[in-house]
């Protein structure tokens, strides 16, 4: 196992009805800016649950933080919060939502001239507003975590910012928040709760044999779940642990000591910054692919997979690394995901081509071990 550090100071106040136990979570002198989506807070009852919860606040919003949250929206954001000198930021919405609001939160800091340094060049900041959130989405583990991935519209980028002082203060998860999320958010949740676990556990063993076992557990009762909340977007229990499987899948604790991959995410964030592709369907249409390219350095953890969660029973490990991919791309399909381009009308070598040249130009190198060459990226995406 490697050496690691871990500290996560996020409280998270789970279940039924906890919205209203807001107050209890922020101080109630703070100068708070809730900080929200395109509206479906106002649709499903949550936005009134939290104005009641916050109703002796000093509470002023800002809306319109859309999917994959861009820089340009959120200095929006920023120039109010300045403006208002607001000291406390509450996010309600998805994983974008949370996202922008802890860019918010550092770029209002941030002394500097351009705040979109904090996200391309990943600089380290010393202070950044506190932030809480109430997270409507399961998918993203940003409800745990210290990560935000932005976009920006000019320049069709999308880089992801990681520090602890973003870490939400405090998140709420309530499963029922999640009932009125169409198919289509659903889906996206559960592929990226799976790759975000696949990201940190199908790489090389460092013999983390605990941290496996969580991942695989975790990756089990996402499997056991996920048919029940197709079923019935309504299933409180199912729901729950739908919602736990997301947090837990990107709350850092799978990747302790372990070694991580991430390029499935690099590649996707690039089809989403070109084709506007949702993080999810981005995720479902290169994991597949990618494992296929590095079936071999991955082989005793896809093999481990295969067995303990998709009841493959190949002996031989790459037969067994086949059964596990064949097995991710059946359940991607078994909820209606989409695996290929030509799903979305995406010529594949334009795709290949565009990306193959980002990663050229930027110098970047993929995976566990940096193997994933431009190159490799370009074979894979033709193949997708
Ligand atoms: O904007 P509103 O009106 O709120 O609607 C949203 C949005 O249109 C809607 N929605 C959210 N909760 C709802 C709901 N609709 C009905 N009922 C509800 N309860 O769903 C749409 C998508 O929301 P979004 O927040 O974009 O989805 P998600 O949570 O999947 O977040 C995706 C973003 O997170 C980033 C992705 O790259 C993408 O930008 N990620 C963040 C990570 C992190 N912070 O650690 C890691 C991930 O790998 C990921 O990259
Ligand atoms: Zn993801």
């Amino acid at each position: 196992m490697n050496n690691f550090e871990f500290y996560c100071p996020t409280k998270i106040v789970f279940g039924k009805g906890s919205i209203a136990k807001l107050k209890n979570l922020i101080d109630k002198n703070k100068k708070v800016l809730m900080i929200y989506g395109g509206g479906s807070i106002k649709k499903n009852g949550v936005y009134e649950q939290v104005k009641n919860a916050l109703k002796d606040y000093n509470l002023i919003e800002f809306s319109g933080i859309e999917p994959n949250p861009t820089y340009e929206t959120c200095m929006k954001a920023v120039e109010l919060a300045r403006k208002e000198n607001v000291d406390f930021l509450l996010a309600v919405g998805g994983g974008s939502v949370l996202d922008g609001t802890k860019f918010i939160a550092a770029a209002v800091k941030y002394k500097g001239q351009e705040p979109y340094e904090l996200v391309s060049k990943g600089l380290d900041f010393e202070e950044a507003l506190p932030v809480g959130a109430v997270m409507t989405l399961p998918a993203t583990g940003s409800e745990m975590n210290c990560a935000a991935v932005i976009s920006r519209i000019s320049t069709k980028e999308k880089f992801a910012m990681r520090h602890p002082n973003v870490y939400p203060e405090f998140s709420i998860i309530d499963p029922e928040t999640t009932f009125s999320l169409p198919i289509k958010q659903v889906r996206n949740g559960i592929i990226d709760t799976f790759v975000h676990v696949m990201e940190l556990y199908a790489t090389y063993d460092v013999n983390t044999p605990l941290q496996d076992s969580w991942a695989l557990g975790l990756v089990k009762t996402l499997i056991q779940e996920t048919p029940k909340v197709i079923k019935n977007n309504k299933d409180y229990d199912a729901k729950a642990n739908i919602c736990w499987c997301a947090t837990c899948g990107l709350n850092y604790w799978l990747s302790l000591g372990a070694v991580q991959d991430w390029s499935t995410h690099r590649i996707g964030h690039e089809l989403t910054a070109l084709y506007g592709l949702a993080h999810g369907q981005s995720l479902a249409i290169v994991l597949p692919r990618l494992w296929e390219a590095r079936k071999k350095d991955k082989a005793n953890k896809l093999a481990k997979l295969a067995r303990e969660a998709f009841n493959c029973k190949e002996i031989d490990d790459l037969k067994a690394a086949d059964c596990a991919i064949k097995k991710t791309e059946k359940f991607f399909k078994s909820i209606g995901m989409p695996t290929k381009f030509s799903d979305y009308k995406i010529n594949p070598l334009e795709a290949a081509q565009k990306v193959k040249e980002r990663f050229e130009q930027r110098g970047t190198l993929l995976g566990e071990d940096e193997k994933v060459t431009p190159q490799m990226v370009y074979d894979i995406l033709k193949n997708c």
